[in-house]
């Protein structure tokens, strides 16, 4: 997909801008980057598209948005930034949406070239494992990720920003994917529906649940048996509470009391971070027997995405038994959902190890991480 160049950076000063759009989000950022300095986030901006009551993300309305927005974003970081000099400018390329993707793209290649600057397309789920780089005493090669989003979940090994082993990923939908669905059948409403359970799960009272009512975890056959490979699978959670609702005999689960509601909710979150816990428990296992790593091993573990923000995973995920010693580096909060900053870090990563800038990238809707850079 890129091709390696001896692409000259020259530059021991530069500013790149950065576009988000694979999905719902219009964002923009400016980075100052100085060599051998810590990057400076200048100012960010970002509009999401208002979907609450559309029960999800519209891929037309999603492009409207963009094609409405993205250019404005852009002008307003540059104004209120009076205009500064841009060196670089990146914007994703994949995966998400193919028609948000687009929208973002064509602004940045014309912007690149009305500035007459390099561009680069950058990988979407890349941004994610970066973005605690971007901070002081960030992970380093070779680290763990725990990718959770809306639209994906995997355990990632990287030797370096061309070399990623996915562990684990989901053989059906994502995490977030599944949360949104139970948030809603909970008559829960809003934009980020993840987010909104969370806040919901840890405010107000609790009610007891009918007795017998069990959230049994996927693949947990597969889990207990020798097989070698390690998948997440939350499509069994995405139906889970109206299945239950109707064997325990508590439907329309939107019209129970709130506590009980509440409890319900507590009960899918700690299924689905017990999931994903077991899951990332057998494949580090399986990392150490297969001699990748050593047993009580120091190695970073970064967790990020929109997920990541959970307090509740956040709290499972460091308090995981695991056979090797896991320097956690949960990405701050402000940062695990979509943004502009991870695209950019993950541009000037990019651009520093030499990928060739290049104003011909398409949109890639699908694109598995360990084809990134091949
Ligand atoms: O990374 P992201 O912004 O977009 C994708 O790349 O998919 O992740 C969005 C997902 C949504 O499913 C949203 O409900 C979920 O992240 N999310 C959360 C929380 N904040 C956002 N899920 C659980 N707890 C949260 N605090
Ligand atoms: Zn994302």
């Amino acid at each position: 997909m890129f091709r390696f160049g001896r692409f000259a950076q020259s530059l021991r000063r530069y500013r790149v801008l950065a576009i988000e759009s694979s999905c719902d989000d219009s964002a923009v950022c400016l980075i100052n980057r100085v060599e051998n300095e810590p990057p400076i986030l200048e100012d960010h901006l970002k509009l999401t598209m208002e979907s609450a009551k559309d029960g999800g993300i519209i891929p037309i309305d999603a492009l409207a948005h963009h094609l409405e927005k993205i250019a404005v974003v852009a002008q307003d970081v540059l104004n209120r930034n009076h205009r500064p000099k841009i060196d670089l400018v990146c914007a994703t390329q994949g995966p998400g949406m193919f028609s948000s993707l687009a929208a973002g793209l064509q602004v940045g290649k014309g912007l690149a070239v009305a500035w007459n600057v390099p561009f680069l397309g950058v990988h979407h789920m890349l941004g994610h494992l970066l973005t605690p780089r971007f901070f002081p005493n960030g992970p380093k090669y070779p680290f763990l990720s725990l990718l959770i989003s809306g639209g994906h979940t995997m355990l990632v090994f990287s030797k370096s920003i061309t070399d990623h082993k996915v562990l684990a990923n989901t053989i059906d939908n994502a995490a977030g994917n599944a949360l949104d669905k139970c948030a809603r059948h909970l008559g829960l409403e809003g934009n980020m529906l993840g987010k909104v359970l969370d806040e919901f799960t840890k405010s107000g009272d609790t009610a007891p649940l009918p007795a017998g009512l069990e959230f049994p975890l996927p693949l947990e056959k597969s889990h207990n048996g020798n097989i070698k490979t390690v998948a997440f699978s939350f499509a069994h959670f995405s139906s889970l509470i109206p299945r239950e609702a109707k064997k325990h005999k508590f439907d329309p689960v939107a019209e129970q009391p709130e506590a009980f509601r509440r409890s319900l909710g507590i009960k899918i979150q700690a299924a689905v971070f017990d999931h994903i816990v077991r899951k990332v428990d057998l494949a580090l296992k399986h990392l150490i027997a297969s001699k990748e790593l050593e047993p009580d091993q120091e190695i970073d573990f970064v967790c990020s995405g929109g997920v990541a923000a959970n307090s509740v995973l956040r709290q499972k995920i460091q308090t995981l038994n695991s056979p090797l010693r896991l320097k956690m580096h949960f990405t701050p909060l402000q940062w695990c959902t979509d943004n502009a900053l991870m695209i950019g870090w993950a541009g000037i990563e990019m651009y520093e190890s030499g990928f060739r800038p290049d104003l011909e990238v398409i949109p890639v809707a699908k694109w598995p991480l360990d084809e990134f850079g091949s």
